[in-house]
């Protein structure tokens, strides 16, 4: 997988196929990270420990060739969502504030696609994207109707937000989007948990506790920059020492 490591955006990390048997419907588990790069042991960064996520990655399909169509978040996310660059898909800029961009009303997105089709579809995390009627999902648990820190960032939140929509009595094969706001910076938003966030749930005073995480801390000097194709990152000084956090 070919990517730069943009600003505000998402790295497709994997996708897991969950149902192998030939004769049967398939599901599809989509992973995105916000900001993510290369820093999992699926990518061959020796540097981190990613166990679980490689483990996953062995079972799915594993994107080494792909390419973010703009470096920024709602854009790339509709994209994705769409097959469309943005300017056939309309979401031009970001979705939500100020900005204010949405997709094209008549666009076929992806879960409306696999919704007509019979498939259940779900997003948990952040959407950033819109309008809904182009963007619908049967499960939705995103910022948009909930604390992106908690549906986004609060890994234990989102594992049983997962239990919740698998443990649904439904025969169709699904869809799921699961889009963690992770490592995206969260200084500006959110100052009191540091610059990514990285004290959220870390069981500190006023921070909050995120059960199925145990902080680990990274000296930048260990940490590896880069990925498949570390030509794309550029070589700024302050990238190990983001990454380490
Ligand atoms: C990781 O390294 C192994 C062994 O060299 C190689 O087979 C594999 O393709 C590499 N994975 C990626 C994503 O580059
Ligand atoms: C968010 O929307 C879903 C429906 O997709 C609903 O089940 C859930 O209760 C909503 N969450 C909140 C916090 O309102
Ligand atoms: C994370 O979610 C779990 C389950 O909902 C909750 O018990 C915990 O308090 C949450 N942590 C934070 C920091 O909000």
């Amino acid at each position: 997988m070919r990517l730069p490591v943009p600003a505000c955006w998402a790295l497709l990390l994997a996708l897991g196929i969950c149902r192998a048997h030939r004769a049967r419907p398939r599901n599809v588990l989509l992973i995105l990270a916000d900001d993510g790069g290369f820093e999992s042991g699926a990518y061959n960064n020796s540097a981190i420990a990613t166990p679980h996520l490689d483990a996953l990655a062995r079972r799915s399909l594993l994107f080494r060739n792909a390419f973010t169509s703009v470096s920024s978040c709602s854009p790339s996310r509709a994209s994705l969502l769409t097959g469309l660059p943005q300017h056939q898909n309309g979401m031009y800029g970001l979705h939500q504030d100020v900005h204010h961009f949405s997709s094209f009303d008549r666009v076929q997105s992806l879960p409306l696609l696999l919704g007509r089709a019979g498939i259940r579809t779900g997003i948990i995390g952040k959407k950033h994207v819109g309008p809904e009627t182009v963007y619908p999902f049967d499960f939705a648990y995103t910022e948009e109707n909930g604390s992106v820190l908690q549906v986004g960032r609060n890994i234990t939140r989102i594992k049983l937000l997962v239990q919740k929509f698998l443990q649904t009595q439904d025969d169709r094969p699904f869809f799921l989007y699961v889009a963690f706001h992770d490592p995206h910076r969260c200084g500006h938003s959110q100052p009191q948990y540091g610059a990514f966030c990285e004290k959220f749930g870390n069981g500190e005073s006023g921070m909050g506790r995120i059960p199925d995480w145990t902080p680990q801390i990274y000296n930048p000097q260990d940490v590896q920059v880069g990925g498949p194709a570390p030509h794309h990152v550029p070589k700024m000084p302050t990238r190990p020492a983001s990454l380490a956090l």
